[in-house]
């Protein structure tokens, strides 16, 4: 059995989009793409009169030299909330088919199923906010075609362990594509799993350029799956998902002086998530600070929207996951700048450190 056989087969049957820089993009005089014959004004728009690359060569080799994969194995779009959409339109049918989630967790997996009209298998996390494996498994029911983990799990923070990725990839085949959302695993101990995409074909992972990399503003998310699944994802990408200056952007971020930063950042993220777990547990009227391997902290308090507002009146936004099952005590607070964690604790602390 090919994993595409849990693909939708009317995706698998049509005929995808041709677009022109798709069928040539050779050639000094480039009039096949109704575009403009000329620069538009500013610096930052140049090269922009023309469509750009549907998957950029440059970029997707530095992707796959990254992630480690191979470049038939990488789909570049608009974020990885782009892939998390294309990968339920292609695998669940609407008004049958079903996507299975462990609350509380990303808001966009059961976002993009409702838009498809896809059910929603729920499988909360443990109390401890662990996966809780054998539950899932025996939620899987024939119309399941996806089952999201996300690792370390927005906004709980905990990663999933290796094995238990494992173990859900190997008893899941022929039955549904695990996806793993590995949005913030550069912060994390453990590495990432996207090897495991050459043992397991129905195994896919999620890497976004928006965490680490600090390139949010240029929407670059990538999926690590099988070459099949990704061909027949590309058939249904829209025609020109990374614009040009984007791309840009996500090169320059790659680069090895952009790799030195990047892993600069990570670091100093990494000390600051001790500090401020350490620090904020000993804030009057804080509860608990649970476990993080991502770059952000949820944080129980006695009065979650007290400390909200007192934040907020101070000019400090963090997130109010309240609405989250088990965490109706919690705000989910990201590490900034050493400076501006910092002085979230005078904040939270009346005004002392
Ligand atoms: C777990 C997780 N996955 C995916 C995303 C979306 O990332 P992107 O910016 O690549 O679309 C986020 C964003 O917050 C996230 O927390």
């Amino acid at each position: 059995m090919s994993v595409l056989d849990l693909a939708r087969p009317e995706i698998r049957a049509m005929q995808p989009y041709s677009s022109a820089r798709m069928e040539a993009s050779g050639g000094a005089i480039l009039l096949n793409a109704n575009e403009s014959a000329w620069a538009p004004a500013g610096a930052a728009g140049q090269g922009c009169n023309r469509y750009p690359d549907p998957q950029p060569a440059a970029l997707l080799q530095a992707l796959a030299q990254l992630y480690g994969v191979r470049e038939e194995q990488l789909l570049v779009g608009r974020g990885s909330d782009e892939a998390i959409d294309l990968l339920v339109r292609a695998f669940c049918r609407a008004g049958r088919d079903a996507i299975a989630i462990q609350p509380p967790t990303f808001g966009m997996y059961s976002v993009c199923a409702r838009i498809q009209d896809a059910g929603i298998v729920e499988v909360p996390l443990a109390a401890d906010f662990t996966v809780d494996a054998d539950a899932l498994l025996a939620a899987i029911t024939p119309a399941v075609k996806l089952v999201f983990v996300c690792t370390p799990n927005n906004p709980t923070g905990q990663p999933v362990p290796r094995a238990t990725i494992e173990r859900l990839a190997r008893e899941l085949a022929g039955r549904a594509l695990l996806v793993v959302d590995e949005a913030y695993v550069e912060f994390a101990d453990g590495g990432s799993v996207a090897e495991l995409i050459d043992t397991y074909d129905n195994l896919a992972v999620l890497r976004t350029l928006s965490k680490a990399w600090a390139l949010a503003g240029a929407r670059v998310g990538t999926l690590l799956a099988n070459a099949e699944v990704i061909a027949l994802l590309r058939r249904i990408i829209p025609p020109y998902p990374l614009p040009l200056p984007c791309v840009t952007a996500a090169l320059d971020g790659l680069s090895v002086p952009g790799q030195a930063e990047a892993a600069g950042h990570i670091r100093i993220v990494r000390e600051e998530r001790s500090r401020m777990a350490a620090a904020l547990a000993a804030v009057p009227g804080v509860r608990e600070v649970l476990p993080s391997q991502a770059n952000f902290l949820a944080v129980r308090f006695d009065d979650a929207g007290g400390a909200y507002q007192r934040l907020f009146a101070a000019g400090i936004v963090v997130r109010d996951v309240r609405r989250y099952p088990n965490l109706a005590d919690a705000l989910r607070i990201t590490l900034g700048t050493p400076a501006e964690n910092t002085r979230v604790l005078e904040v939270l602390n009346g005004g002392r450190v």
